[in-house]
């Protein structure tokens, strides 16, 4: 509770935090609420592998109701391919199945080794359950909430049959991968398959975009899925997309100027004439109903995204796992994919005995089509609303950050409140995700990093700079605030954004305590219609939880990034992946904010970073 006090702090002026601090007391205080919250909280610790979990994944994604896109999906973007023909293409997305299965084989003998923790208590064992429900696993919608489907795995010596679904020109076809009597298709068999699609697709005069109902608002789509299903047929192929091992999508490449806007910073990667940003765009919604929003299913874990002109990616559904668990095992699908010299033979395949894979054909009724074209609605006006870019600094990266003897995660966070207060005057709710990997089930808990700390160093480091008199001709220049303070005030600001950081990854953050004790009081509310205590009712409570910053550090080996959308209305997506010598970010907000711009946020946190850079590279003078 002091911790929450803590963080409300610099969001509030004196009269409300103090306020707020009576409602805390109260709360948490002898013959409050909160301690017999508590107990309750431990008695379900014992009971439970995770007494968190469920809360907060219903919290977190289930009882969400936005549409996936944007919203939750994040979209990762890998270095583009050369394709020149269309066997190229076919050939690359049959190696990364082949690499799909590879991995399959692997979960299916409950084989993965355990990871470890490399830092701060390191050596702790991390929970691998993230890993396991990557392949094989959907979200499915649900009227008030949603609903998950785990892939099961193969009791001993049980032999899976497994398929993928293939999406190209918003058709779905269900390839058979792994069958029970014949075992595993071949790179080559898979390849043939793709082929026959490749070819197939672009010639089917009568579309039924299904694919953009998972892109629809949750509890329409719900709605909609429940109808869906009253036709055998359909319920059929619902259940093949659910089941499948993932989904992979045959793209289009989206025109040139799908977002037009100039990319700030270093120039970074290109498909053809298309920039990082436009092939983010692509990852993450697919560039709406004209494009390839309609050739996606939103609710698959994992969507491999391979388009014709090279450019490659994956979009995720986020509920199941972590970015980091799924960049990490979608690097080892593309290491696999490009260790090979790309071969250009037809595959032997082409003439083998096996089926062509079955295109999914669907009984919709007049009904069911309005519904796509309300779907298709609702997600092109939210892509329309998408301010998206991706930005590289070029000025440094990591080396220099922990030269400085810092973590360059802390650093980067406190870039973000620096560039955030330059551009509003205030500081706001800020979100990092913290692994809590070290628990078992745990997923992350909540780095807060607008801390009374920052503040104060923020405000010194914009003051203003010089400030020039005239006397008679002689200019005097004030420094308003010594580089000695603004040192010191960085200090503090690092040593309480670590602090936060370390306490979250060793399990004592406070927002998913905050959401127990919350989801603790509706459970042992004597009716449904008791009120909650104030202090989760309070407006304070919401504005803790605005997270106008919602930010992640998304590392990856390679020259990827992930990027996702805002929270918030009126709010700022921003992850980041640090590399030695310069740092990626990808920043999102909505054009329809008033407030927000990615250009100005971009064009602020390069000036952070360099007045930074510039006070900290006298650390050695002063
Ligand atoms: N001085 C010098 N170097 C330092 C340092 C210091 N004070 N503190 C840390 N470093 C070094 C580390 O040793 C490490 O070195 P390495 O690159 O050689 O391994 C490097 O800096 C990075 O450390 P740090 O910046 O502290 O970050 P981290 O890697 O420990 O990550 C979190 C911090 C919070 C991002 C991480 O613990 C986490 O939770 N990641 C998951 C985030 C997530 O879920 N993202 C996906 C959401 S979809």
């Amino acid at each position: 509770m002091k911790k929450y006090s803590k963080t409300l702090q610099p969001l509030l002026d004196e009269k409300e935090y103090e306020r707020i601090r009576r409602i805390i007391e109260k709360f948490a205080g002898a013959g409050g609420l909160g301690p017999k919250l508590q107990l309750y909280l431990m008695d379900r610790r014992e009971k439970m592998d995770n007494w968190a979990y469920e809360y907060w994944l219903n919290d977190m994604y289930l009882n969400c109701r936005l549409p996936n896109p944007i919203n939750s999906n994040p979209g990762m973007v890998f270095p583009p391919r050369k394709f020149t023909t269309i066997l190229d293409v076919a050939r690359f997305t049959a190696r990364l199945i082949d690499a799909a299965l590879n991995h399959k084989d692997i979960l299916n003998l409950k084989a993965l080794p355990v990871e470890k923790a490399t830092s701060r208590e390191p050596g702790q064992p991390l929970c691998m359950s993230q890993y396991y429900r990557i392949l094989g696993c959907c979200r499915i919608p649900g009227r008030i909430r949603d609903a998950q489907y785990i892939a099961e795995f193969p009791k001993d010596g049980e032999q899976l049959s497994e398929h993928v679904i293939v999406m190209c020109r918003s058709q779905q076809y269900c390839v058979p991968v792994h069958a029970a009597d014949r075992g595993r298709l071949t790179e080559d068999e898979i390849c043939a398959q793709l082929l026959y699609i490749l070819d197939d697709a672009p010639c089917l005069p009568d579309i039924k975009p299904v694919g953009l109902l998972t892109g629809w608002k949750r509890s329409l789509w719900a709605e909609a899925r429940e109808d869906l299903m009253k036709e055998e047929r359909n319920r059929r192929n619902l259940e093949l997309i659910t089941k499948s091992l993932l989904v992979v999508c045959l793209d289009e490449a989206l025109t040139n100027n799908f977002n037009c806007r100039l990319q700030r910073g270093g120039k970074g990667f290109y498909a053809g004439s298309r920039d990082e940003s436009n092939l983010a765009h692509q990852m993450i919604h697919g560039g709406g109903s004209q494009f390839n929003s309609a050739n996606r299913w939103f609710d698959k874990t994992v969507q491999l995204i391979v388009s014709g002109d090279g450019a490659c990616g994956l979009c995720y559904e986020h509920s199941m796992a972590e970015g980091v668990a799924v960049v990490q095992l979608l690097e080892g699908f593309w290491k696999h994919a490009e260790s090979l010299p790309q071969s250009s033979d037809v595959p032997a395949a082409c003439g083998s005995h096996l089926p062509p894979p079955e295109r999914l054909e669907w009984i919709l009724e007049a009904s069911d089509m309005k519904r796509i074209e309300d779907a298709a609605q609702v997600l092109d006006d939210l892509i329309k609303d998408l301010d998206f870019q991706v930005y590289r600094y070029e000025g440094y990266g990591k080396n220099f950050m922990k030269s400085r003897k810092v973590s360059p995660d802390v650093y980067i966070q406190l870039a973000l409140q620096l560039a955030y207060y330059k551009l509003y005057g205030k500081l706001a709710a800020t979100y990092e995700s913290a692994s809590t990997r070290r628990f078992l089930l745990g997923r992350v808990d909540c780095i807060r990093s607008a801390s009374p700390e920052a503040l104060e160093w923020v405000k010194a480091m914009t003051q203003p700079r010089d400030e020039a008199d005239d006397i008679g001709n002689k200019k005097v220049t004030f420094h308003l605030v010594s580089d000695d303070k603004k040192m010191l005030l960085w200090d503090d600001a690092v040593r309480q954004q670590t602090e936060e950081m370390v306490d979250n990854i060793l399990g004592q953050g406070i927002d998913i305590h905050l959401l127990g004790l919350r989801e603790a009081a509706k459970d042992t509310s004597p009716t449904a219609a008791s009120p909650l205590p104030e202090i989760f009712t309070d407006p304070s409570y919401r504005l803790a939880n605005r997270f106008l910053l919602s930010t992640s550090q998304v590392a990856t080996g390679g020259n990827t990034f992930m990027g996702y959308g805002p929270v918030e209305p009126d709010g700022y997506g921003a992850s980041y992946n640090p590399k030695n010598d310069h740092v990626i970010f990808c920043l999102s907000a909505f054009w329809s904010s008033e407030v927000t711009s990615t250009s100005k946020f971009a064009q602020s946190l390069e000036e952070s970073l360099n007045a930074m850079h510039s006070l900290l590279s006298k650390r050695n003078e002063i």
